[in-house]
């Protein structure tokens, strides 16, 4: 008895496009970034530096209610090495990738609770 069926090819093509069909099918939306936890836990390591909730009281700028856009395009620019004045802060922002990114903005520009 041979130890390997031949399988038919129109099987063999059965089993290797179903995985990625479903995948397409998928209900999550690709644009998902990190949920409100994840972001509440990353955010709290900027209250280090940047003062519980992001509200500084030393020399380190407040980032609670500072314009999104602000916000946004000041982490990409530490993320890319392009702000001249970084010091701390391209080193932190190279482990952040561009959804948590964004979501830190957005948390940021509201206003405390
Ligand atoms: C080790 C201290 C430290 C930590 C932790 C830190 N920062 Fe900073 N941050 C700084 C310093 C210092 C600056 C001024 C720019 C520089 O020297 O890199 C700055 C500047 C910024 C700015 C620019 C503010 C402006 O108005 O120009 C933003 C935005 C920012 N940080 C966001 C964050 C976020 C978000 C986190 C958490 C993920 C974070 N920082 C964590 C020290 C820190």
């Amino acid at each position: 008895m041979p130890l390997s069926l031949p399988l038919r090819p129109a099987l063999l093509a059965l089993a290797l496009t179903t995985p990625f069909a479903a995948m397409a099918a998928s209900p999550t939306p690709p644009a998902a970034g990190p949920s409100v936890q994840d972001i509440s836990v990353i955010a709290g390591t900027c209250a280090n530096c940047h003062g519980p909730n992001g509200q500084s009281t030393g020399g380190i700028p407040t980032l609670r209610g500072v314009g999104e856009r602000h916000l946004l395009l000041r982490l990409q620019a530490f993320k890319a090495g392009t702000a001249a004045d970084a010091t701390v802060m391209t080193r932190l922002m190279k482990g952040y990738d561009d959804a948590q990114i964004q979501a830190l903005a957005e948390w940021f520009s509201k206003e405390a609770q």
